[in-house]
């Protein structure tokens, strides 16, 4: 792949270090925000402050931000030179320096007459041709080509993988259930408690079950120890239903009909008994946490289809070029990751709230928890010096409205602010009724009426007027000035799902970028996955191993023996 040039050699710029930063600051000092205010006085804020990617709809006028504010955030953003970094990472440069590694998941939805060359492999063309086995595959599991060792036709699709690889394949289906082909069904396991295999197997028919195990590493502990807790749970179930002899060959032919694999390291998918023909590679160039649209998504293309997939893919495209083309000022990954900026290192926020209006995204929060937390949540920068201001903010979130009756108490009126995306869709996934009321009405009532209760608050004075008693007015008055960007789409459909991803993803390289880390690689989860594999050995008895850890370690596990009769 292509050798390192500037800018992705340099020394990232210390965004303190720049006029913008400087700018900033004096606005901060005498900050003091009024959304009232300031929707009064302009009666063209939420005009100038929405914008369009693609099919989204970008309300960024509730944002605790004046126009010198946005105009100095975007001159911060020249100035740390995210328009040169985002152009080498379209173009296939290591901007993954710690791992040496081009970043392209951007090269996944690009359209089949597209060029991209990166050290002399036609990226593109790689990736269609992988699109067209997994396309190929997906058809045949869904017209009943694909048979079971018993030639029953596949009715079930596990994926067996842990963050990436499954977070994005999950979340996407839960998104897309409408889409989903009538008498298929796909399942998940993703945790090595064995709770989570035992209750997703549950009543399923190994003979009409097909797994996918997706592993970009192909040595991940909790994916392989599941894959072989699947394996023997099929041949255990094939066999006692007759349909498989005891002996390998039975055992081999059994496992080639009902697993196929996704991964970087196809040697490895051999070794665990996988066919190589019924696997689909993907490269190293695409992270984990970004890799729902390469081949890691074969669940998903076959729960909805090539044709549904490849919208999907293309809705991807659509805010690539976006994030691509437009000038800063409007660009909506920009502007968004800008704001989270501002809140987190001049304002003083450590979270962040994403809240769907909409049931089927209710997974959305975990998906972008990898994504932002695993790219953003480091202390170095890219070059190895540490950060030089505070990064990555905690991302959390539930659907509207369930949320409202849980935690939304703390945003309204706690002491933190929580600068929060809100997200709803025009047309429902289903248009019910409840006597004469339109049910996604009432849905879409509460998340307008929310994001205007956080803005606008409730005075003391409209509190009074209500008639309350003087003494519980404080309790009920609402501050106001609680940031929200409200994002709406016509409806939630794959080129839509694929576009919030986009969104996101950008967002976050933005805010990466700023900040002068490698959002692309995460050694923070290396130490525990050692240490796992270290301390193994001592639950099992190994007095050798439980001598050698620390005394609170050895306390917990002796507690565990204890309480655990063998
Ligand atoms: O432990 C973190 C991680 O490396 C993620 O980045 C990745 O998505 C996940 O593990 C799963 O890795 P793999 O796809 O190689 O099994």
């Amino acid at each position: 792949m292509g050798a390192t040039v500037d800018p992705v050699g340099a020394a990232p710029v210390d965004p303190r270090s720049t006029d913008a930063w400087a700018r900033l600051t004096l606005l901060r000092d005498t900050f003091t925000p009024d959304l009232r205010g300031w929707f009064a006085a302009d009666e063209r804020r939420t005009e100038r402050l929405s914008h369009t990617a693609g099919d989204l709809h970008v309300d960024l006028s509730r944002n605790l931000v004046t126009a010198e504010v946005l105009d100095a955030l975007v001159a911060l953003a020249a100035e740390v030179g995210l328009p040169g970094r985002r152009e080498a990472m379209f173009r296939g440069e290591h901007i993954n320096v710690t791992e040496d590694r081009a970043v392209l998941h951007t090269a996944l939805r690009q359209p089949e007459d597209a060029d991209l060359e990166v050290g002399g492999q036609d990226v593109v063309e790689e990736v269609h041709e992988v699109l067209r086995r997994v396309y190929a595959f997906a058809d045949d599991v869904r017209s009943g080509v694909w048979k079971g060792v018993t030639g029953e036709a596949i009715r079930t699709v596990v994926n067996i993988g842990i963050g990436g690889s499954d977070l994005g394949p999950v979340m996407a289906y839960e998104a897309l259930k409408p889409y989903v082909r009538d008498g298929l069904e796909c399942r998940f396991i993703s945790n090595i408690d064995p709770t989570d295999a035992a209750e997703t197997l549950a009543g399923l028919d190994p003979a009409t079950t097909l797994f996918i195990v997706s592993s970009k590493t192909f040595g991940t502990l909790e994916t392989l120890t599941n894959a072989r807790l699947c394996r023997s749970w099929l041949l255990d179930g094939l066999r006692a239903a007759g349909a498989v002899g005891a002996d390998q060959a039975a055992a081999g032919s059994a496992v080639a009909r009902h697993f196929v694999a996704v991964s970087t390291a196809l040697d490895k998918v051999a070794e665990f008994g996988i066919d190589p023909a019924n696997a689909f590679g993907f490269w190293d160039w695409v992270g984990g946490r970004y890799s729902v649209d390469s081949a890691i998504g074969t669940s998903l293309a076959v729960a909805i289809g090539p044709a549904r997939f490849g919208e999907f893919l293309a809705g991807f495209r659509v805010v690539d070029e976006h994030f691509q083309n437009t000038p800063l000022e409007r660009n909506v990954p920009v502007l968004m990751g800008l704001l989270n900026v501002w809140y987190t290192n001049f304002l003083g926020a450590q979270t962040h709230a994403v809240l769907p209006y909409a049931q089927s995204l209710h997974r959305f929060a975990a998906y972008l928890q990898q994504l932002t937390m695993e790219s953003n949540g480091k202390s170095v920068r890219w070059d190895g010096t540490p950060v030089t201001t505070d990064t990555g903010e905690v991302f959390w979130g539930e659907p509207g409205t369930n949320g409202q009756h849980a935690f939304y108490q703390l945003i309204h009126q706690g002491t933190r602010l929580i600068p929060a995306d809100f997200i709803a869709f025009a047309n429902p996934a289903h248009p019910l009724v409840d006597g004469e009321t339109d049910v996604h009405e009432l849905l879409l009532a509460n998340f307008f009426a929310q994001t205007k209760a956080l803005a606008f608050g409730k005075t003391a004075e409209e509190v009074r007027a209500e008639g309350t008693a003087e003494a519980i007015v404080p309790a009920r008055v609402f501050p106001g000035n609680r940031p929200t960007t409200s994002i709406m789409a016509p409806a939630l459909t794959p080129s839509v799902l694929g576009q919030l991803i986009a969104l996101y993803e950008h967002i976050t390289f933005t805010q990466g970028v700023v900040w002068g880390i490698d959002s692309f690689d995460q050694w923070g989860v290396e130490l525990g996955k050692q240490l796992a594999l270290q301390i193994a050995p001592a639950l099992g008895g190994d007095e050798q191993v439980l001598a050698a850890q620390d005394a609170s370690t050895r306390a917990l596990i002796r507690y565990y023996q204890e309480h655990r009769p063998r």
